[in-house]
């Protein structure tokens, strides 16, 4: 199969009359997907008994695409997603993240792909209570070590970017849910990652609330260019992104692209 790879072939064009069974690498961009996640399997323990979370799952995910991980409370949306991200590793398969795989890496290589090329949002926002809303945002910077001034500048900019200039010296008890999450999502993209993970991010919010956290990760992806996974049973949140994976029992059942135009009325 490497011969197909030859210099070249990234630009035919689909369906340019090669065998089936090449005609998939001769295709094939040069530059890998941004996420692959090939045979990936998953248990889990509780006591003696394994439970199984992941099956077999295959999914490639491009630069900058926007994709909706579908699915019913516990077909292993969250499993997918933390290993993705490299917050924990298969029992079986592998995950590439740019064309890396992430089990050959060791924990502080995935601990810096985490923190400089990925964003994650989560479901109860999970701020730093003592912090306020400022120094949230600013936390993975200071992580990376940029300095004060810059990171105060980019900090502004992206509380700015999710339209809270004046709630910067809030603590999260002092903000709503809508607002917690806006300074979570501001957070995630702070240090310009490649990708951002959200698990159920509209799980906790009512529908407007629900519905601008949407506008504000499918407007950062368009302006961006970088990749947005959201795990959602949220059908208003379905019906607005481009490409929809939809698991049951730790398997992926369907791929449906094409469903909604990218930032896309609901
Ligand atoms: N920490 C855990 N310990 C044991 N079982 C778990 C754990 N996390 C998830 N599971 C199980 O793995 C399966 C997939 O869960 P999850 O990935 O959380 O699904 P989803 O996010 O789609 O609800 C479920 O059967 C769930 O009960
Ligand atoms: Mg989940």
């Amino acid at each position: 199969m490497a011969q197909s790879r030859v210099h070249g072939d990234a630009s035919l064009p689909a369906g340019s009359g090669r065998a089936p069974s090449t005609a998939h690498f001769g295709t094939r961009p040069l530059t890998p997907p941004l996420f692959n996640a090939r045979g990936v399997v998953k248990h889990y323990r509780l006591g003696a008994v394994p439970v199984p979370a992941l099956r077999g799952v295959d999914l490639e995910v491009g630069a900058g695409e926007a994709v909706a991980l579908v699915g019913p409370s516990g077909s292993g949306k969250t499993t997918l997603l933390n290993l993705l991200g490299g917050l924990d590793s298969p029992d079986a398969g592998e995950v590439l993240f740019a064309g890396r795989e992430l089990g050959a890496l060791g924990e502080g290589e995935r601990t810096l792909i985490r923190r400089r090329q990925l964003g994650f949002v989560f479901q109860t926002f999970n701020l730093v209570p003592v912090l306020s809303a400022r120094e949230n945002v600013e936390y993975p910077l200071w992580i990376a070590g940029v300095g004060g001034a810059e990171r105060r500048r980019r900090g502004d900019e992206a509380l700015a970017a999710v339209g809270l200039s004046e709630r910067g010296a809030h603590r999260p008890d002092q903000l709503s849910g809508g607002e917690r999450q806006r300074v979570a999502i501001a957070r995630a993209l702070v240090h310009r990652p490649l990708a951002v993970l959200a698990d159920e991010p509209t799980g906790n919010l009512d529908s407007t609330n629900g519905q601008l956290v949407l506008d504000l990760l499918l407007r950062w992806n368009a302006e961006s260019g970088a990749a947005l996974l959201i795990a959602t049973h949220d059908l208003a949140v379905i019906a607005r992104l481009p490409r929809a994976v939809r698991m049951r029992d730790g398997l992926v059942v369907s791929d449906v692209r094409g469903a909604a135009e990218p930032g896309g009325a609901p």
